[in-house]
């Protein structure tokens, strides 16, 4: 992606929007204006362009149609399904998590706390891994729901969510994922699976931000989060967000047709990268279980060194957008929770850049990170209050 001259490394935060995808919202943000729900004909089309991008969805997820419920983004999603779970299941007060959720999670299970409810958080390995022996220990039959992401955002491991499902139905619990950093990426099959709710979002494959939806399994009980009208067949009220709708459903096409060759892709991309790396960049350590993470996912820590100035120095030098492994709460960078959760130890934590690759990315986006990032790193390094 060479737009503006930029070197785009950043597709786990959002990704660009797809051609394919512009196109296809064009008619619903012009000419084909009308409220899906009106009785006229000329809401015939943006209806039809729902019932389609569900259709296309579904596909994707191996799901029924009817099973899918279109929101405004992931974080509505994650909080729709616990929300609900907790409402229907009044006699069990208990949700049991991971401590690396994304905070579309995490901060809602904390503000769930302080109504009484009690939130069991899975530690994690230094790989970022939880145990299902624990998960076993911690589940048990006042478990409203388990919610485990499908893959993590920072480090890209992938977890064993139909193994925690099981043990999620063993105790009576609803089992939910957050695969907002997994549709689209991984092979999901739902019909015939023990996942009862899974949350998705459409700026993570290529459609645009402000789109998400619920996939919530037949039978499941379901309450509603957003009460109103009687759009997506009363379970989530609003006027439909059509032109988005129409995008993802788009996106949710081209991501099952090309979906095996773009991963093989991305991994030769971020492999390359992280060769690349070891061999130059002054001993760095990658983050994560590398046998079992996401292709397009580098999490890599330098000691001794900020990430954030790391950044600064590579976007100056080569307009490279990257991330790092901080997050901005209140003006003071905090070093990232995932890392936290795995031990990582504080010369390394917060030195952590994440580098997420998409199909719009080239060798050439490689090269560059390649040709300057080594010497940012032995610059920095050599300033280091540590004298290293
Ligand atoms: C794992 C995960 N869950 C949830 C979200 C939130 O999605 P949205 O930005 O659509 O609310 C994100 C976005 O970064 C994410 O990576």
């Amino acid at each position: 992606m060479a737009d503006k001259g930029i070197v785009y490394v950043d597709n786990n935060a959002t990704t660009c929007v797809a051609k394919e995808v512009f196109e296809a919202m064009v008619p619903f943000l012009t000419n084909e204006y009308a409220n899906p729900s009106s009785p006229h004909p000329f809401a015939a089309a943006p209806a039809e362009a729902i019932d389609s991008a569900r259709a296309s969805l579904a596909e994707l997820l191996g799901a029924n149609t009817d099973e899918i419920i279109f929101t405004s983004c992931g974080s509505e999603s994650d909080n729709t399904a616990i929300r609900s779970a907790l409402e229907t299941q009044r006699g069990r007060r208990k949700v049991v998590t991971t401590a690396v959720e994304h905070a579309a999670v995490l901060s809602l299970c904390r503000v769930l706390e302080k109504h009484g409810v009690k939130v069991e958080y899975l530690p994690v390995d230094k790989y970022g891994r939880i145990s299902l022996d624990q998960a076993r220990r911690v589940i048990d039959d006042d478990t409203a729901i388990v919610s485990c992401m499908w893959a993590n955002n920072e480090i890209g491991n992938i977890y064993p969510i139909h193994e925690l499902a099981e043990i999620a139905h063993e105790h009576g619990a609803l089992f939910h994922t957050d695969a907002v950093q997994a549709v689209g990426k991984v092979p999901i099959q739902l019909e015939g699976s023990n996942i009862d709710f899974l949350s998705l979002s459409g700026h993570k494959l290529h459609a645009p931000k402000g789109v998400g939806a619920l996939y919530v399994r037949r039978f499941t009980p379901y309450a509603t989060f957003l009460t109103g009208g009687h759009q997506e067949r009363g379970r989530r009220a609003g006027t439909e967000n059509v032109a988005s709708i129409a995008g993802l459903g788009v996106a949710a096409r081209l991501a099952k047709e090309n979906m095996e060759k773009e991963q093989t892709y991305v991994k030769g991309l971020r492999d390359k990268l992280e060769r690349g790396l070891l061999a130059t960049c002054l001993d760095p350590m990658v983050n994560g279980d590398v046998e079992h993470r996401r292709p397009n996912t580098l999490s890599i820590c330098f000691w001794d060194i900020e990430g954030e100035s790391i950044l600064l120095r590579m976007y100056e030098a080569a307009k490279i957008c990257a991330s790092s492994g901080s997050a901005c709460t209140s003006g003071s960078l905090e070093p990232s929770h995932v890392l936290r959760a795995m031990g990582v130890d504080y010369r390394s934590l917060h030195g952590s850049i994440r580098f997420s690759f998409s199909r719009y990315n080239t060798e050439a986006d490689v090269d560059v990170i390649l040709q300057v990032l080594p010497g940012i790193v032995k610059e920095l390094r050599a300033l280091s209050p540590y004298g290293r």
